[in-house]
């Protein structure tokens, strides 16, 4: 791939949060938890893990853990991403938190554009109450749930979201 198709690539993504009920494929499922797994880590331990969510009564579940954020009922596929404390913090000690935190972050994230490349649409949902999240997926204690990320047959929209200019994000030798 070309470099401006790249960013044209990522130009085009958007948060959708409306989906048709069509289900994932299951080679869909597998197309974007084999991209994640490609994500660098810190020693090499992945220390992420994804609970994927297909079940109707569970989708609804978690959009209530979600405050009502009705899209994560509709989406056919959710994919509950979460930090692994352990496996890093066997290596790592406390830093192994934050580690854990940066694993899963960019798992998720290349699951959102893996879904992406596969004409999937996707909203990463952050605001939702961890502890009904881990009571409904049975999440044992070391395993911390970051983002809902949503995903399903959609239609981006057509008018991105604006962003910072770059310059405001930037600071060249000092801050
Ligand atoms: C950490 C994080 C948390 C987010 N949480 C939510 C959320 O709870 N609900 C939601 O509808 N969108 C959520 N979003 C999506 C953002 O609203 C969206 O990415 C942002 O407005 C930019 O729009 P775009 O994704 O279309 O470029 C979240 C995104 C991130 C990265």
């Amino acid at each position: 791939m070309d470099f401006s198709d790249f960013l044209e690539f990522l130009s085009r993504r958007s948060s959708v949060r409306e989906y048709e009920e069509t289900p994932l494929a299951d080679p869909e499922i597998e197309y974007i938890i084999s991209c994640a797994s490609t994500a660098p880590s810190a020693g090499n331990l992945e220390a992420w893990d994804v609970v994927v969510v297909t079940d109707a009564d569970t989708r609804l579940a978690l959009a209530d853990a979600s405050f009502g954020q009705p899209h994560v009922g509709k989406a056919p596929a959710l994919f509950v991403v979460c930090a692994n404390y352990v496996r890093s913090m066997s290596q790592y000690g406390e830093r192994g938190i934050l580690y854990a935190v940066q694993d899963a972050t960019i798992a998720c994230t290349y699951m959102m554009l893996a879904a992406h490349a596969h004409d999937l649409s996707t909203c990463w949902t952050g605001a939702f109450d961890e502890d009904e999240v881990r009571e409904i997926l049975g999440l044992p204690p070391h395993i911390r749930p970051l983002a809902i990320l949503a995903a399903g047959h959609g239609h981006p929209q057509l008018r991105l979201a604006e962003r910072m200019n770059t310059g405001e994000h930037v600071h060249r030798d000092e801050w």
